[in-house]
């Protein structure tokens, strides 16, 4: 246990780091990867470069030194995270590893200010911080493993079934190769998928989320194709994966991972909102829903720019086909002159409050919804607004965690 005094020292320096933070987690990186270049293997690039992890781990720590003497009350944050960790194989060995460089970087950033009396209470801080996730992760580890089908790393999978969903997502079916079983997942969890591409010097691990409903032998996680915007290249991995990978190909998962889930046990109407290709978790629960849920309404509602970049269409309309409790609804924002002609589509535009109260009719309902981060904010004013309760609003973000409930 701390003692009080540094405890004290602990809260008064967070807002003196949180100014720093920028800085700090540069030369945090920085330093770390120059001296244990291996770990380049585990983290994303293309998240480093766009500074969107560099912040979200020293914060992290900063949040949970203020909560240091209660500890407890972040560990659904821990939770999340020690998902992501077991899901990318994170180890006990490499906590001391990134406290070193991140106490160094306090160091460095904070020169004289940083006295030895501050440097020894954040090196206790973070060891305790870093004990609870090693023990969090321990447990997943163990379940990981213990589950039927199941298996602790990565394990190979062999491409089954390749097949293009939209212009942009195209969809992967993964069986094991060892011919063995594959582990039960709840719909809405992702896997890593771990790749060594020709040319690049470290492996790239990215998540994908399970786009098929639990239950089948196989996985299947369709994949969106990022092309090179202004300002941003091409998507490395899913470049790969959609020019590359062909059926017979093996991949690497990682076993299935998540605190983004459907609650089975909720009898509540459900509505399912997904911008672009968001849509891939809500897949899974619509599907696994209407399954095991045969008298729950359910609205499942997407927002795409128009039909061609519409995926898994028709699969969300078989749903709805096989079930009268089952409704779909589609907002394009660019529709084109086909989806026109053809009626696509039911509301042109972006998701908005008073389109939302018309295809869900009741405010009882339970909310999940997933997409492009400016999507989720309107979705998420927009319910909040309508005075949806937040226990009913479930929602994840694709690539580092952000908050909504700030924004
Ligand atoms: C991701 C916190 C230790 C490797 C993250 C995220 C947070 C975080 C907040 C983002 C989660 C998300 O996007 O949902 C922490 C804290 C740590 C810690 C507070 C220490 C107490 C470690 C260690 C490693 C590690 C020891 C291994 C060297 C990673 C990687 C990611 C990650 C590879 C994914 C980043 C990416 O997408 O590039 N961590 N972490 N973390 N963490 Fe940690």
């Amino acid at each position: 246990m701390l003692s009080s005094r540094t405890i004290e020292i602990i809260k008064s320096t967070v807002p003196v780091l949180e100014r720093h933070g920028t800085s700090i987690t540069k030369r945090f990186y920085q330093t770390m990867f120059a001296a244990h270049p291996e770990l380049l293997n585990l983290f994303n690039h293309a998240n480093q470069s766009q500074g969107r992890q560099q912040t979200a781990l020293a914060n992290v720590v900063y949040a949970a030194a203020l909560h240091i003497d209660k500890l407890e009350s972040i560990l659904p944050v821990v939770k999340q995270i020690a998902h992501k960790h077991r899901s990318l194989g994170v180890t006990a060995d490499q906590y001391p590893i990134v406290g070193k460089y991140l106490l160094g970087a306090i160091k460095d950033v904070l020169g004289d200010a940083a006295t030895d009396d501050i440097l020894q209470a954040w090196a206790e801080a973070y060891g305790i911080i870093a004990n609870v996730f090693i023990q969090v992760e321990e447990g997943m580890y163990a379940q990981a493993e213990k589950q039927d089908g199941g298996w602790a790393g990565f394990r190979a999978f062999r491409v089954a079934r390749k097949t293009a969903e939209s212009d942009v997502v195209t969809s992967f079916y993964l069986v094991p190769a060892d011919g063995g079983a594959v582990a039960a997942f709840e719909p809405g969890q992702y896997i890593s998928v771990r790749l060594d591409i020709p040319g690049e010097a470290n492996t790239h691990i990215r998540q994908y989320s399970l786009s098929d409903a639990p239950g089948r032998p196989y996985y299947r996680i369709s994949v969106k194709r990022e092309d090179a915007l202004p300002g941003k290249p091409a998507g490395i991995v899913s470049s790969y994966l959609h020019a590359q990978v062909e059926e017979g190909d093996v991949l690497h998962l990682s076993a299935p991972a998540g605190e983004f889930v459907l609650d089975l046990a909720d009898k509540r109407p459900l509505a399912l909102i997904s911008g672009g290709v968001g849509l891939t978790p809500m897949v899974s629960m619509l599907k696994a829903a209407a399954e095991a849920q045969p008298d729950r309404e359910i609205a499942f509602i997407h927002a795409a720019r128009r039909g061609d970049a519409h995926a898994l269409r028709q699969e969300a309309e078989q749903v709805a086909a096989g079930s009268p409790r089952v409704s779909t609804h589609w907002c394009y924002s660019r529709p084109s002159a086909s989806d026109r002609e053809t009626g696509a589509f039911h509301k042109e535009g972006y998701v908005d409050l008073s389109w939302l109260k018309q295809v869900v009719p009741t405010t009882d309902a339970s909310f999940y919804f997933c997409g492009p981060t400016p999507f989720m904010k309107t979705v998420y004013a927009a319910l909040r607004s309508w005075g949806i309760a937040e226990e009913r609003i479930r929602f994840e973000f694709f690539g580092p965690s952000g908050s909504l409930r700030e924004a």
